[in-house]
């Protein structure tokens, strides 16, 4: 009887705090973010961070019941300041706010509402005239280095691996050879890029070379922003990285050449890969998803199916495998080819292909399986954002930040030829508080090392470094062809202005 009464207490009181609707206190609510700052931060699309906070102090960690309302007010040359304003929502209590403006606006304010309340610090008043990105307005490197928060990467690990046996560079020595070596067009495409007073020259060789556009919308981007120190390199415009360890080269020394992909065999110095690059330069542009879009919640973990879920080309052994596993395995794996290109001969054998599904409706499932494709699977930052378990494939290829990824907390290592998945899916199953703490440690690592201001940081923290260890003069080439940058208006007036 008594045993009766404390239960039936207990549940009363369970329901009573499960029931207890949590109350946003907006003075205690946090906002943060590089878009507070839009006068010395410019990025493609201005973002900051909204997390509902309630009176005890304690974060939300489901949706509000209402909506944070943002709004841009100030003055621009044609009237109102014009802006476009996209919130998402991380259905976790938080918000990102993304927005662009038009050319640029003075006396910028941002509100931040909740319930026709100002929510933290809101409004805030932004003291220096706000320029959209498309405006040319470098800003000197080592102050846009500091204005944007970049001094986490002056330490990256990756940087100084990467450049360790690169001391010091003498083009005018190695110019030659290095292009006897890779210049082979059918096998190999790669640019030389020089960069001297804000102009940017190239030369491509090679038979496939369109992937150059990327570089150049780069370099256009960033230069639009930041002066960007004198330097050349050689980007190696293929899948696989070129400068292979040992063999012949322990002679000549290694050549530098900066890759999208870095191997644990090669030297090549690794950049953010095109695909990333792309989606913060066209963050609220061109691209349907980028690391901030991706953070949306279409799919709360509840009400996600508990399966490991792949799709993606036949571009490595291992996907195959994959298809074997997954249809030995049905309630633990969903995984498909969404195209046969490579192993064309054995469609029949592991199709027959599906459509390509929306990348957000592969969180659908708690769990991701990351397995490379020709190199690294450049969709490991969308995986790792997701809110999704990420199962990442031993490999010896990596991107940029992989370096900083540790295996049980931002991910699930499995073995290379695939043969412990399902030991592993069957061990988050079992686990699942640790899971969505991987999952909740994989977001903050996204939030702390893949958004647009440090893929910005990565590119310009990389390059300054780079230009300190050429030797040899930086000069164009007569057969060089020079970009030409795009930009829609430029501020002029304001850096006369500032050596007033
Ligand atoms: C909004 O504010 C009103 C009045 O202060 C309050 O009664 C209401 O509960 C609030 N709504 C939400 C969703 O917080
Ligand atoms: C770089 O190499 C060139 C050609 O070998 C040589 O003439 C020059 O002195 C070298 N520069 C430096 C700073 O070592
Ligand atoms: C596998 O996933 C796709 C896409 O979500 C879905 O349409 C399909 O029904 C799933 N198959 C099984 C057997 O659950
Ligand atoms: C995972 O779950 C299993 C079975 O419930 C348990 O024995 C094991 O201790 C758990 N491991 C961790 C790391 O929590
Ligand atoms: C830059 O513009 C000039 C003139 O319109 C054109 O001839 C040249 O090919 C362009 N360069 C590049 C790299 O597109």
């Amino acid at each position: 009887m008594l045993l009766q009464i404390l239960y039936i207490t207990f549940i009363f009181n369970l329901r009573l705090t499960l029931c207890k609707e949590q109350v946003v206190d907006v003075k205690k609510s946090l906002v943060w973010g590089p878009g507070l700052k839009p006068d010395h931060i410019v990025l493609p699309a201005r973002y900051f961070f909204i997390h509902a906070v309630d009176e005890s102090g304690k974060k939300f960690s489901s949706p509000t019941n209402a909506k944070f309302k943002v709004q841009i007010k100030g003055n621009s040359p044609h009237g109102k300041c014009r802006s476009n304003i996209n919130i998402i929502d991380r259905g976790d209590g938080s918000n990102i706010v993304r927005y662009t403006i038009g050319d640029w606006c003075e006396n910028v304010e941002i509100d931040v509402q909740y319930n026709n309340s100002h929510v933290a610090q809101s409004p805030y008043f932004i003291r220096n005239k706000v320029y959209s990105e498309r405006c040319y307005c470098p800003q000197e490197l080592n102050l846009w280095l500091l204005n944007n928060d970049c001094s986490d990467f002056s330490a990256d690990k990756q940087i100084a691996w990467d450049l360790h046996s690169f001391k010091r560079v003498n083009f005018s020595a190695i110019r030659d050879n290095l292009l006897k070596r890779y210049n082979a067009p059918e096998s190999i495409s790669l640019c030389h890029y020089v960069v001297k007073n804000q102009e940017v020259w190239r030369k491509c060789y090679g038979k496939y070379t369109g992937f150059k556009m990327f570089m150049d919308a780069t370099l256009s981007a960033l230069a639009r922003v930041v002066y960007l120190p004198d330097m050349e390199f050689y980007l190696n415009l293929g899948d696989w990285p070129l400068s292979k360890k040992g063999g012949q080269q322990r002679t000549s020394g290694p050549y530098p050449i900066f890759s999208w992909c870095g191997s644990d065999d090669t030297y090549d110095i690794t950049l953010p890969t095109y695909d990333i690059t792309e989606s913060t330069i066209e963050n609220m542009g061109r691209v349907m998803l980028d690391m901030l879009s991706v953070q949306k919640s279409e799919y709360p973990w509840e009400t996600k199916e508990e399966k490991a879920f792949f799709r993606g080309r036949d571009s490595r052994r291992e996907r195959l495998q994959l298809i074997d596993l997954a249809r030995k395995y049905p309630d633990l794996i969903n995984a498909s080819i969404t195209n046969f290109f490579f192993f064309r001969n054995e469609e029949d054998k592991y199709g027959p292909k599906v459509p390509h599904i929306s990348f957000m409706d592969f969180f659908r499932y708690k769990y991701q399986l990351n397995i490379d494709g020709a190199v690294a699977a450049y969709r490991l930052p969308y995986l790792l954002a997701g809110g999704s378990l990420v199962f990442k494939q031993d490999s010896h290829y990596y991107e940029h930040f992989y370096s900083k990824l540790v295996a049980y907390k931002h991910f699930v290592p499995i073995k290379r030829d695939l043969s412990d998945v399902i030991e592993k899916i069957t061990w988050a199953k079992e686990n699942e508080s640790r899971v969505k703490e991987i999952v909740s440690t994989a977001r903050a690592f996204v939030e702390e090392n893949l958004m647009p201001q440090h893929i910005y940081c990565y590119h310009m923290v990389l390059f300054k470094e780079w230009s300190t260890r050429l030797i040899a003069p930086v000069d164009v080439f007569p057969d060089m062809e020079k970009l030409n940058f795009s930009h829609t208006c430029t501020c002029k007036e304001k850096q006369l202005r500032d050596e007033l």
